[in-house]
């Protein structure tokens, strides 16, 4: 919706969402976020929750945030830069730049302002920001307050970020800088981001990186310290994103890098200067969480194992759902009023699975995002796949229809030079016109190129930027 909302336009404007199967209410949960929860009263099997460890309500970890309380207060009482740092967001930063491999660490209010502050101080207008279309919103709307140009790549494509990089090198602003920025697990799908060929990709092109490890810190790589650990890869970003909201078990966030960028950041990122510091609860649970996650790492181990058992059960239900050891499963529906019922149906049936509907997902994938915790059991997880299929079946829906989607094939026509063919090289100025900040809450019609089209002056190109463009001037 643009423009001012007048008399009468909220009402139509939620009529429109419930018309669109789109409308959201709140759900309750009484009581912390264990295996089993009441919802709105009701028992059921928490399946949909970023406690990935099982330590938001750990007892040493309450109790931690308890004492904190008492000691230093609720709040922190200003924000960091004025009276707001306190011994215990130092501690905390201190032992955060330790476990990611790091000089220095700098907290945030959350995922969100940190993704916001980031890359609204590596970039701005005249810079070029090169983003994953399946990002999260805070990237999304981190690229969008950033005012620098915004260039979306294709999910996980290499080539496709290359292609982007070589057609939009600067705008003809020689200076522009560039930034891309990924998650490394992806928040709604479970994939992990391809670091490595990324790495390499911004270094050979001179453009700052950013990894956002949400989804990864405390679920994956050794001792759960994420996927850039995972690929020996923690020193060559320029900033890596953290949340302490998820498998942490608490609420706020971190950055970490070099001495240098964490210096840049304090003095730069408005989301870390104009804003209140966390609250010393938060920071003493979360340097809990840390410490029985560095001593007593099996509980990563037992996140996978959870994870493995629920992507075979829900195999074994005829779920088109691949092995592996990804604590996020996706059971894609496609549409949204389904994906509802679906969600509905499960409830009834003892199984809370959230359903992720768009903008969160884009339109045509709603889907139930499943989140394996290391609280759960082996036998929770095969309930869990059996009650989703008993759910699906009810309603009609074919549960080897259901899953994560196999990646569509793209057209490309010829092979992208290799970056390790080019490392150095630079890239031409781009001729294309200029381009809106993507939505990627529209997605983009996939489709091959045609003949006409496939005989322009972009036929050796393997994606189609005019047509990007347009789209993208649209949204
Ligand atoms: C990839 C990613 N980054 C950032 C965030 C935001 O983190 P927070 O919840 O701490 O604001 C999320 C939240 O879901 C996320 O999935």
């Amino acid at each position: 919706m643009n423009g001012e909302l007048g008399t009468g336009e909220i009402e139509q404007r939620l009529a429109e969402l419930e018309r669109a199967g789109l409308m959201r209410r709140l759900r309750l949960v009484s009581g912390p976020q264990g295996p089993t929860v009441l919802l709105d009263g009701q028992p059921v099997l928490l399946l949909c929750s970023n406690n990935y460890l099982g330590l938001a309500d750990h007892p040493h970890v309450c109790e931690a945030a308890a004492e904190a309380a008492m000691r230093w207060g609720v709040g922190a009482g200003a924000s960091r830069l004025i009276s707001g740092t306190m011994t215990v967001h130092r501690r905390l930063e201190e032992r955060l730049a330790a476990f990611a491999g790091r000089q220095s660490c700098l907290l945030f209010g959350s995922g969100y302002l940190a993704n916001l502050g980031v890359i609204g101080a590596l970039a701005g207008r005249g810079d070029t920001v090169f983003s994953d279309e399946l990002n999260h919103a805070s990237i999304v709307d981190g690229c969008r307050l950033s005012r620098a140009e915004v260039v979306v790549y294709r999910h996980a494509d290499v080539e496709h970020l290359l292609w982007s990089m070589r057609r939009h090198s600067g705008r003809g602003n020689a200076q522009g800088g560039r930034l891309v920025v990924t998650d490394s697990v992806f928040s709604m799908d479970g994939d992990v981001a391809p670091l490595t060929e990324i790495v390499e990709l911004a270094h050979a092109s001179g453009a700052r990186l950013v990894v956002d490890e949400a989804h990864a810190i405390g679920t994956y790589g050794p001792g759960g310290r994420g996927a850039l650990a995972q690929e020996g890869l923690e020193g060559e970003v320029d900033a890596i994103v953290g949340t302490l909201g998820k498998a942490l078990g608490s609420y706020g966030a971190f950055v970490c890098g070099d001495e240098e960028m964490v210096r840049y950041l304090l003095n730069t990122s408005r989301s870390f200067i104009f804003s209140t510091a966390p609250p010393p609860p938060a920071m003493a649970g979360a340097l809990a969480a840390l410490g029985l996650l560095q001593e007593r790492p099996h509980r990563v181990q037992r996140l996978s194992a959870n994870a493995r058992t629920l992507r075979r059960s829900l195999a074994s239900e005829g779920f088109a759902v691949a092995e592996g050891d990804m604590h996020i499963v996706p059971l894609v529906v496609g549409d949204e009023r389904d994906t509802m019922r679906l969600c509905q149906e499960a409830i009834e049936r003892g199984v809370f699975a959230q359903a992720i509907r768009p903008p969160t997902v884009p339109a045509g994938t709603s889907r139930l995002r499943l989140a394996a915790m290391a609280s759960h059991t082996a036998t929770d997880m095969r309930m869990a796949a059996e009650t989703l299929a008993k759910a699906a079946r009810k309603l009609g829906l074919d549960p080897a229809q259901l899953g994560t989607p196999l990646p569509e094939p793209e057209p490309v026509q010829e092979p992208v030079e290799g970056i390790e063919r080019e490392p150095h090289e630079t890239l031409p100025v781009a001729q294309s016109p200029p381009s809106a900040p993507f939505d990627i809450e529209q997605p983009r019609p996939r489709r091959p190129l045609a003949p006409a089209e496939a005989g322009s002056s972009e036929a050796n190109a393997p994606f189609d930027g005019e047509r990007e463009s347009a789209v993208a001037r649209a949204a």
